[in-house]
């Protein structure tokens, strides 16, 4: 949601600044642009609506360059995508450029006093306002004047700055949205994630709320808002350029779904006798608990949601709940001391996801966050954190994080029925076996790629795809379905077998899909039973799970999994989820990995 990459160096900024946004595109946007310090003293801003190629397309036509520059892709929140509203903003004198993330809620109040003064506005976004203000309060310090525009902001922010009274000094600052300093030979960077300044360097600052970063050629410092130095370390990142792009693949999706059994073995492993998760699960005493919250969005709620039924299967723990993010944060939740709350995310970095986290700490309850993005907000503030070992995810689309996130709770589930008394040894040591099986399953199914592509390509025409399943074969139905509508655009949704006949049943008609999973053998019977009244009224289906007895015809087709004891086929069943899903949308043509309306990391409510 909007990426924001910023240069000062002894190189040219603009090809910098280019090649940086193009590796923060998977965040999702609307319109570009670039604002550059050229030598005679004066900001050259070339704006866009559309994509990076459009943006290019009008640098091509009005040349520049500079040693200091700040790039913008931006995710429409106020004011249409149009040229006018992209950023980079420049006061009403040319003297201040800045760049945004986030959303400035008392910009109407702000931007009525500044129009009382005569200050004109070019945009209708809340962002322009702050480079009005920041104009309005430049005195010839521009490190003071952004310490007094960020006190009067409200809301949430990541911002790069330039002054061209102070020709080689970039500032920084952020609150409630990611900001890391990249330190590299050449030059210093600002930028919204990692991936942007890879090709240049490894070694970064994580940038803390509050927390202003004055950068030059040659140099980076840190101060509080009281304008008082800071030391922060230098961090290096173990992810590679290679992590990061596409790999001869045709999308990052594809890539990443292809990536799964390693990245499942290095998580499995890092959960396993000598692992850096292994150390902080065996310290949480969940005895001390007497009720676990999970609590998430989107995919990383999904993994939350079939977390649930292994906790209670394998615990037998008393009151797990699992809840939106965006909802419990505004619940009156009854928690407290006793409570365990455990966050799930990707990026560390989804604003209702950390509200939810603030909200239970401010209750008292202990944290836990399974987040895969070194540095973000939830895996600083969450009294423990549990990495998944996913690399990058650059793909709107999640895949291999939300792989990563279901072996971390798995292990952490069967860790706590140890701690619990619930569960022998021997029985531990047959679960975490079964998990660590898990990435040669995955491979073999990622090895039936091709029956699954060429059942996705007949399915591209339906309007209506629903999903069905029971017990936790329905957690997972439900990350079917999420996956499904959000790259190919196809209606879908995901229901408990057994909810149909209380009403879903009356939308099946002729031309219907229904996928229906199937991994619990208990159930099988009745998910089999499902499938014969959709086909009945007209519907096919697809069955995936690892029930050999099916027999497929023309209404029924298959997809196999390996066995697997049952709380564990979520792991399998998402695979053949997620290659459905994206067979189905390339077959359409679509934009896989930036998906239309939708950003990578939702960094606002
Ligand atoms: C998943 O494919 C989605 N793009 C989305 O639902 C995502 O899982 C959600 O926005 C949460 O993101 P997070 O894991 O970074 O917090």
């Amino acid at each position: 949601m909007c990426g924001i990459i910023g240069y000062v160096g002894v190189k040219d900024a603009v090809p910098i600044i280019i090649e940086g946004l193009k590796k923060l595109e998977y965040r999702g946007y609307d319109s570009a642009g670039i604002a550059v310090y050229r030598d005679d003293g004066f900001f050259d801003v070339v704006k866009q609506k559309g994509r990076l190629a459009a943006l290019e397309g009008r640098l091509a036509n009005h040349p520049t360059q500079g040693f200091m520059g700040i790039g913008h892709t931006r995710w429409a929140t106020h004011g249409e995508p149009s040229d006018a509203n992209s950023h980079p903003h420049v006061g009403n004198r040319g003297k201040i450029a800045v760049v945004h993330n986030g959303i400035i809620e008392n910009y109407k109040q702000l931007k009525e006093r500044l129009e009382a003064k005569g200050v004109c506005f070019a945009s209708q976004t809340d962002s322009e306002v702050i480079a009005q203000l920041a104009e309005y309060y430049y005195k010839g310090d521009i490190m003071e004047t952004v310490v007094k525009v960020a006190n009067r902001l409200e809301g949430s922010y990541a911002l790069g700055v330039m002054c061209v009274d102070e020709p080689a000094t970039l500032i920084a600052v952020k609150k409630d949205n990611p900001l890391i300093i990249g330190v590299s030979k050449h030059g210093n960077f600002i930028a919204s994630d990692v991936p942007a300044v890879l090709r240049h360097t490894n070694q970064v600052h994580y940038l803390d709320d509050k927390e202003i970063a004055v950068l030059k050629m040659d140099s980076v410092q840190f101060f509080n808002m009281d304008q008082e130095p800071l030391q922060k370390p230098l961090e290096r990142v173990t992810w590679s350029l290679d992590d990061a792009e596409k790999g001869g693949y045709p999308h990052f999706m594809l890539k990443e779904i292809m990536e799964q059994p390693k990245v499942l073995r290095d998580t499995i492993q890092s959960a396993i006798n000598g692992g850096k998760n292994k150390a902080l699960i065996d310290r949480l005493d969940v005895a001390a608990f007497d009720k676990i919250v999970i609590t998430a969005c989107g995919s990383a709620y999904n993994a939350g949601f079939v977390a649930k039924y292994i906790l209670e299967t394998l615990c037998g723990f008393p009151s797990i709940e699992v809840e939106l993010a965006s909802e419990f944060r505004y619940r009156d939740a009854v928690i407290n001391g006793k409570t365990l709350v455990i966050v799930i995310s990707q990026s560390g970095e989804t604003a209702d996801t950390i509200a939810a986290m603030r909200e239970a700490k401010s209750k008292g309850a202990v944290t836990l966050s399974i987040v895969n993005v070194v540095g973000s907000t939830i895996a600083k503030e969450s009294d423990f954190c549990l990495f998944t070992a996913a690399g990058p995810e650059i793909a709107v689309a999640t895949t291999k994080a939300f792989s990563t996130q279901l072996a971390l709770l798995y292990m952490l589930a069967i860790r706590f029925a140890v701690r619990l008394g619930k569960m022998p040894q021997a029985t531990e040591r047959d679960l975490v076996e079964e998990v660590a099986s898990l990435p040669d399953k995955v491979e073999a199914i990622l090895g039936q790629i091709d029956a699954i592509q060429k059942f996705a390509s007949t399915c591209v025409g339906y309007k209506s795809i629903f999903f069905i399943g029971r017990n936790i074969d329905y957690a997972i139905a439900l990350e079917g379905s999420l996956k499904l509508k959000e790259i190919s655009y196809i209606h879908s949704e995901a229901y408990a077998g057994g909810e149909l006949k209380h009403g879903t049943i009356s939308l099946i008609e002729e031309d219907t899909l229904v996928v229906a999973i199937s991994n619990c053998k208990r159930l099988h019977g009745k998910i089999m039973s499902n499938a014969e009244q959709v086909i009945s009224r007209g519907a096919k289906v697809l069955l995936i799970g690892n029930h050999s007895e099916a027999t497929p015809d023309e209404r029924l087709s298959t997809i196999l999994l390996p066995e697997v004891h049952e709380l564990f086929s979520p792991s399998l069943s998402v695979i053949a989820l997620q290659l459905f899903s994206y067979y189905v949308a390339a077959n359409k043509g679509l934009d896989i990995d930036k998906p239309r309306n939708l950003a990578k990391s939702v960094t606002v409510e």
